[in-house]
């Protein structure tokens, strides 16, 4: 049975509800294991712009990359909330926003993720008044990594603690459906959580503080061994897997290296 953008905003830990299990897919094999493996939401993040594509962060990745791999993810996923990422000055207005959630909608995603807070009340609130659930991103925003000259932990201070929950707040009262929280203190995190009714999804903000996680596929099954995250837990070794099956096809062949 399709999960539903109203049962992902209803899921909240401190009512008793499982936590929300969210995995980043970009293929149509990866995300008919996930789908199969009962994950709740695949997120076609721009992540795929590194772990997929090659580029060095998300701010090359562009409305085709990511129509592509939504479609792909949809025909692999009949239960899972597919969830499309708006790639960086793709929502700059109202109007470009909405035009752009709904090429996503198109090709098969069930909602869409944005980065940005109070500062995207207006692009946030035309995507949902068109019909179109959205998930928003407070914390660390991976396609900010320019302007503030790094990846930075962010719920360090009181003021940003503040800030953090006031757009949390805001995205709740746009109706949004939840809201990924990236590389958050703890605390912080756990702070926005209580602070709004609509759940959070972490990544990079400690285990129990969210009401979901969220995590890159390629850092899980460890298929992209060059950079792996701090936080990150792989579960499997899937580079090396790789590397064996190549030496034993060499071998099988003949091939002297
Ligand atoms: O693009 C992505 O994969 C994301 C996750 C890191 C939350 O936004």
């Amino acid at each position: 049975m399709k999960i539903t953008a109203e049962q992902i905003k209803s899921r909240k830990t401190s009512k008793g509800d499982a936590p929300i299990a969210a995995l980043t897919a970009y293929d149509y094999p990866t995300a008919r294991l996930l789908d199969e493996g009962g994950i709740d939401i695949l997120l076609v993040g721009d992540s795929l712009g590194m772990v997929v594509l090659g580029y060095e962060d998300t701010t090359q990745v562009t409305m085709d990359h990511m129509l592509h791999h939504v479609a792909a993810v949809a025909r692999g996923t009949q239960n899972a909330l597919v969830l499309g990422d708006l790639p960086i000055n793709t929502y700059n207005t109202p109007e470009q926003a909405v035009a752009n959630a709904q090429s996503l909608i198109y090709v098969g995603a069930d909602a869409v993720k944005l980065e940005g807070g109070r500062e995207k009340e207006a692009e946030i609130n035309a995507v949902i008044n068109a019909g179109i659930p959205v998930v928003g991103h407070l914390g660390m925003l991976p396609q900010s990594v320019k302007e503030e000259g790094g990846y930075k932990k962010k719920g360090k201070t009181q003021e940003q603690v503040e800030a953090l929950i006031d757009s949390a707040k805001c995205l709740e009262k746009a109706g949004c459906i939840a809201i990924v929280l990236e590389s958050v203190v703890p605390e912080a995190a756990q702070a926005i959580t209580d602070a709004i009714t609509i759940p959070t999804i972490g990544i990079g903000c400690g285990r129990t503080t969210t009401d979901g996680e969220v995590a890159v596929i390629t850092d899980l099954v460890g298929s992209y061994p060059w950079f792996v995250p701090p936080f990150a837990t792989p579960r499997a070794s899937v580079a090396k897997d790789i590397e064996q099956a190549i030496q034993g096809y060499i071998s099988h062949i003949g091939k002297k290296v």
